[in-house]
């Protein structure tokens, strides 16, 4: 399919946006990321196996960055796991079993426990290989628009 346009003027910190997002039959997650959230990425970078998202099937160019998108606070991801293909969950404050005291937060493959922090970037040993895919967008205002 072609470009989905979706209007982010009402984001809201720490959600996934409607959660009915598809680009080419895939969901997204449009997450618009608090100051605290942003301000733990470089904590996470010692803990997660690609930091400076060097796996360049992951993310377009212009996501290779500490927050892997253009606006540092709105994250835009492909929700599959990139282990087996389930959806990952968004855990930005509640911690699931197995308790992992170094993971700040970010999201969850219910299917195999693989964690990803709040860049969906994995971290190092979990059944997961690589960090999410970040799609191909850009913003035209308030509209978001995915795919090319
Ligand atoms: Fe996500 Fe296996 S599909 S951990």
């Amino acid at each position: 399919g072609g470009p989905v346009t979706v209007n982010v003027a009402n984001l809201v910190a720490g959600q996934i946006l409607g959660g009915d997002v598809a680009w080419r039959g895939q969901p997204v997650y449009v997450i618009k990321r608090t100051p605290k959230m942003l301000e733990m990425l470089p904590q996470m970078d010692a803990l997660v196996a690609d930091p400076k998202s060097q796996n360049i099937d992951q993310q377009p160019k212009y996501a290779q960055n500490e927050h892997r998108s253009l606006k540092p606070d709105v994250l835009v991801l492909i929700g599959v796991c990139t282990h087996l293909g389930c959806a990952p969950e968004l855990h930005s404050e509640v911690k699931p079993e197995p308790f992992d005291p170094d993971w700040k937060g970010g999201f969850f493959c219910p299917c195999h426990k693989s964690k990803y922090d709040m860049a969906g970037r994995v971290l190092k040993s979990q059944p997961a290989p690589a960090n999410l895919p970040v799609p191909p967008y850009h913003f035209e205002g308030d509209s978001l628009v995915i795919g090319i």
